[in-house]
């Protein structure tokens, strides 16, 4: 279950990541001008439908692109001298396009920010110190699969401006200047041409899915464009009446052998018998283009408006649709895998020509069960239990409640974990409103310590009297339920980590296993210290032998109640100390479920502090 692999590897990206924001635009990108996306998806080889022009103004060159047929939506433009050199700087234009910096020096790119179509832009350009022979060159993509490399403006000759700006401009640093090193033009139009979804959660702002859907209305056309991280083999959109897997038509696009892509049409069976099956008869869809590309894989699918599949009418254009979209890494010869890269579902139906962001379900009460289990399970029952087992004889004398104060405060503590337990349970149900689809023993672990919970405290509101013939075995009963759904229940947590949905981190198990050692180390120092107090208890009082748990509790160990047995002061330090550390070890747990995924969490820290060091 230990993946030791993961911890360097985690390691290493977080110091590489870090490396390549500081530099900003990656030197790739400055020189070759090759999109992101580039590589599998070549460049166009036809003559450009763009031209650029350059004309000399009073603070350099004001530079047009013009666009006599097509609008574009991305570009990446450079002042070069012949040799390549870049030269100059560039104004921002405001919801248009931004500066970059390439080799070093600031704002000598330019490239767009907005998504919108544009049309015959004018751009200033600043020669700073340069004076010598100039050539615009640029890339121009008009959409994510069409782009033209090298669309360069006739030779010019640089001059020294006749009105230098010794000021700043102050809205240099308008956006993210790793953002612009992407140049992704998946995401240019989402939410204004075509509708965009995807997993992560919020991933199409950011411009950093796992798995991403854009739907493209034309007419009566419904065009898909899919892509997925690099992790994937496939990529799916399901089209779903209910936000569950299941009686869902499928397009997905599947990485074959020989290193292209194919798209198919495929069906999700409901439960319980749930799997995705692909008719041997494919209609109704029509590859449009694919690439494969670092690895990451790009489709633009056609599907017909209606088409019927499984005696099912699937009705693009008078039906609302709940969007499902996943990504996987195995594909079997006639199927796609399990959705291990990626998942996500709408949080509600929409009519797919509707070009508005999609908000992904609410992951609120997945998050609330993780954070009342793990309070539960690591939290309160292993507190409540250990009290019960070695501090019955702390605190001898003080009562809370008319309870002796170890019994108070273990009835305090297993009551919360009921209660926690009790909610945790009934989220999960609502949330997903079934059964785990996921093959993973979780729900079955949670659900016997669910039960086991439930038992509990019933059992212990009719327990017998102390002291009467049936109380040892109540005290066996209770003691063996009790510790039989923590352990299942902390086995369960162990299992969390592997699911989907939960979107943990592997090195979550470390985090676990720290706790179980913990624990297991405490049990271990408080027996000793148990037998030691026996030993020199024995020495006091040698009529009675300490019996823990056999006996019948409290009332039968000690002659003298009325005292605490030996050592307890090192019992409550050992206590204090274990309860801090578990404190630590259960609010890191709940920081990982709330935030979840927490890498990504960590990325968005990451950029807004780069973006708040560069104001
Ligand atoms: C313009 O860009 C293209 C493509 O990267 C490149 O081949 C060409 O050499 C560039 N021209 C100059 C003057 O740098």
């Amino acid at each position: 279950m230990l993946d030791l692999k993961m911890i360097p590897i985690l390691l290493l990206s977080i110091f590489t990541s870090t490396q390549a924001y500081s530099s900003g635009a990656p030197e790739k990108v400055c020189y070759t001008m090759m999109p992101n996306h580039g590589g599998g998806i070549l460049p166009q080889d036809s003559d450009p439908p763009f031209s650029i022009t350059a004309q000399p103004n009073n603070l350099g060159m004001l530079v047009t692109i013009h666009t006599p047929e097509f609008p574009f939506e991305g570009f990446l433009l450079q002042g070069r001298t012949p040799r390549g050199d870049i030269v100059g700087t560039f104004d921002p234009i405001e919801n248009f396009a931004k500066t970059m910096n390439c080799a070093g020096t600031s704002d000598n790119s330019l490239t767009h920010t907005s998504p919108n179509q544009k049309e015959d832009l004018k751009i200033q350009w600043h020669p700073k110190d340069y004076v010598g022979p100039l050539v615009f060159n640029a890339t121009i993509a008009q959409r994510y699969d069409t782009f033209w490399l090298g669309v360069q403006s006739q030779q010019l000759q640089a001059a020294r401006p006749k009105i230098t700006s010794n000021t700043t401009p102050n809205y240099k640093v308008a956006e993210k200047p790793e953002a612009s090193a992407e140049f992704d033009p998946f995401y240019e139009g989402c939410g204004t041409k075509k509708s965009c979804f995807g997993a992560p959660e919020a991933c199409v702002q950011s411009k950093n899915c796992k798995a991403v859907v854009a739907i493209t209305v034309y007419g009566g056309r419904y065009e898909f464009e899919l892509k997925a991280d690099k992790s994937a083999s496939w990529v799916g959109v399901g089209l779903s009446e209910d936000a569950k897997m299941g009686d869902d038509s499928v397009v997905e696009c599947v990485k074959d052998r020989n290193g292209g892509v194919k798209a198919y049409m495929s069906w999700t069976s409901p439960r319980p018998n749930l799997g995705v099956s692909r008719p041997r008869e494919q209609k109704g869809i029509q590859m449009l283009s694919s690439s494969i590309e670092d690895g990451v894989i790009y489709c633009r699918v056609q599907r017909d408006a209606v088409t019927t599949v499984n005696n099912r009418l699937f009705d693009l254009i008078n039906n609302k649709y709940i969007l499902l979209v996943a990504a996987g890494k195995s594909v079997e010869s006639n199927r796609v895998g399990f959705h291990d890269v990626a998942y996500i579902a709408g949080a509600e139906a929409k009519s797919l020509s509707d070009v508005s962001e999609i908000a992904a379900a609410s992951k609120i009460l997945l998050r609330l069960h993780g954070a009342f289990m793990l309070t539960a399970w690591i939290g309160t029952a292993s507190v409540g239990m250990l009290l019960a087992r070695y501090f019955r004889q702390t605190w001898v004398g003080s009562q809370m409640c008319g309870k002796d104060l170890w019994f108070a405060w273990h009835r305090f503590f297993m009551v919360l974990t009921w209660a926690l337990t009790t909610v945790g349970f009934i989220v999960i149900f609502v949330e997903l409103k079934a059964w785990s689809s996921e093959s993973n023993p979780h729900a079955i672990l949670g659900l016997i310590t669910t039960i086991l919970c439930f038992i509990q405290p019933i059992g212990a509101y009719f327990r017998p009297h102390p002291g009467t013939s049936k109380r040892p075995i109540f005290n066996w009963a209770h003691w063996f339920g009790g510790n039989a759904a923590h352990i299942i229940g902390i086995v369960a947590i162990f299992f969390a980590v592997e699911l989907n949905k939960a979107e943990l981190p592997t090195w979550m198990y470390w985090i676990l296993v720290a706790y179980v050692v913990l624990h297991v180390a405490t049990h271990f120092l408080l027996s000793i210290l148990g037998c030691a107090a026996e030993r020199s208890a024995e020495r006091r009082v040698t009529s009675f032998p300490m019996k823990d748990l056999a006996g019948s509790g409290r009332t039968s160990t000690y002659s003298d109640s009325n005292a605490d047995a030996p050592l307890s002061f090192v019992r409550k330090i050992l206590l204090v100390v274990y309860l801090f550390i578990l404190i630590v070890i259960v609010v890191i747990l709940i920081f990982i479920i709330v935030v979840a995924p927490v890498e990504e969490y960590w990325e968005k820290v990451k950029s807004a502090m780069q973006t708040s060091d560069n104001t």
